[in-house]
């Protein structure tokens, strides 16, 4: 165990999110473009790599790993690295073990992550319609979701759905959504669109000013017909929570535009090719994997991370506008998010 990492804003680094792989069998639109450039494989870390590179953030006082995509359970043999990152809960050196899923691979996997040591998982559904669905994913087939969520549940593993909403794609269905979250015991996260990669094709922000919904403003509509009780619940994530007295069940909040929650930042992201970028909305990044490959001794890796968490920047400036570029240039799979 090291000393834990601090950045230059005082914030201590305890959240680290690992994208395993940059592939997925969706296409959602805000995510990425129709036509994606996989990285070759030859660039991808080993998952005796990516174990390597989580255990030394853990050492490093990480409590929470969260593994995404892409999405993560379409790496091959990705459940053996789940199954080994669990001995870290179990030595209470990790608090939590967890993924952000776009559900399609869940069926066959929910029970193989709850004995793995996970307990909750997030996944991100925009609606329950079939044919939007299929519009928003680019080909993605919602039953096949629904039925991971299924087993998610019998498999006894806690649900939040995170939704992006969209203006004039799913805001229709909030309620909708907020009362099936309820039937189904789930929570739901919704999620302000933010700008990155190249989204309409041209760079200018245009369809991204027409789709971005304040959250701000969908609470206070919201509010007219349910009750929505302030929330102290927090865990460790972006999102501020309130209790929905009609369901029971908890409704985030992840406001990047409307309302900055830079200042509490706690978190770090991972590649699949071992960059570690410091802020979801900066380009500021550093190669981990040719410390990882240097030797087999963690010394250099963990040089490397305290160095790049000391040039942590303080937050993202995300606008949302025609003519505004996307603040990185990078599309929000290569992060997962
Ligand atoms: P919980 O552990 O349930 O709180 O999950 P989480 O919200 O940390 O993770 P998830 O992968 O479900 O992310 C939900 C949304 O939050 C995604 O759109 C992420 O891009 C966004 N998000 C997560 N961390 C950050 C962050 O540091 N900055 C910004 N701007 N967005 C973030
Ligand atoms: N803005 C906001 N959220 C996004 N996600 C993917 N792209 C974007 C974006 N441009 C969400 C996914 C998933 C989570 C990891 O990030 O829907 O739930
Ligand atoms: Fe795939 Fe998730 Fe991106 Fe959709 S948001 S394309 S499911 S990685």
């Amino acid at each position: 165990q090291t000393a834990p990492l601090i950045d230059p804003f005082g914030r201590a680094i305890t959240y680290v999110r690992v994208s395993v792989t940059d592939r997925c069998d969706f296409r959602c639109v805000y995510c990425m473009s129709e036509d994606m450039t996989f990285l070759p494989k030859a660039d991808i870390l080993s998952l005796e790599e990516l174990d390597r590179l989580c255990s030394a953030f853990v050492a490093m006082g990480t409590r929470k790993l969260r593994l995404t995509g892409g999405e993560p359970l379409v790496r091959r043999n990705i459940m053996e690295l789940i199954r080994s990152l669990g001995r870290h809960l179990r030595t209470g050196a990790l608090d939590e073990l967890t993924l952000t899923t776009n559900g399609s691979q869940l069926a066959r996997h929910a029970d193989g992550l709850r004995a793995a040591g996970v307990r909750r998982i997030n996944v991100s559904v925009d609606t329950l319609d079939p044919d939007r669905f299929a519009t928003i994913t680019r080909w993605g087939r919602l039953a096949q979701v629904l039925d991971g969520l299924d087993a998610a549940k019998r498999a006894g593993l806690e649900v939040k759905i995170n939704a992006v909403a969209l203006k004039g794609v799913n805001d229709g269905e909030i309620d909708h959504m907020l009362a099936w979250c309820g039937e189904q015991g789930f929570d739901l996260t919704l999620i302000e669109v933010m700008p990155l990669g190249d989204m309409d094709g041209n760079g200018g922000g245009a369809v991204r000013e027409e789709q971005f919904m304040s959250l701000r403003a969908l609470r206070a509509d919201l509010e007219q017909r349910w009750t929505l009780i302030d929330s102290t619940y927090r865990t460790g994530g972006p999102a501020r929570y309130v209790t929905v007295g009609e369901t029971g069940r908890r409704l985030g909040f992840i406001t990047p535009l409307s309302h900055n929650f830079c200042e509490s930042c706690n978190r770090v992201r991972v590649t699949c090719t071992g960059t570690l970028y410091m802020c979801l909305g900066q380009e500021d990044a550093a190669d981990l994997r040719a410390p990882l490959r240097a030797s087999p001794d963690d010394g250099l890796l963990h040089d490397a991370i305290r160095d790049a968490i000391r040039a942590k920047p303080k937050g993202h400036d995300f606008i949302i506008g025609r003519g505004h570029a996307p603040a990185v240039g990078r599309h929000m799979s290569v992060t997962g998010g």
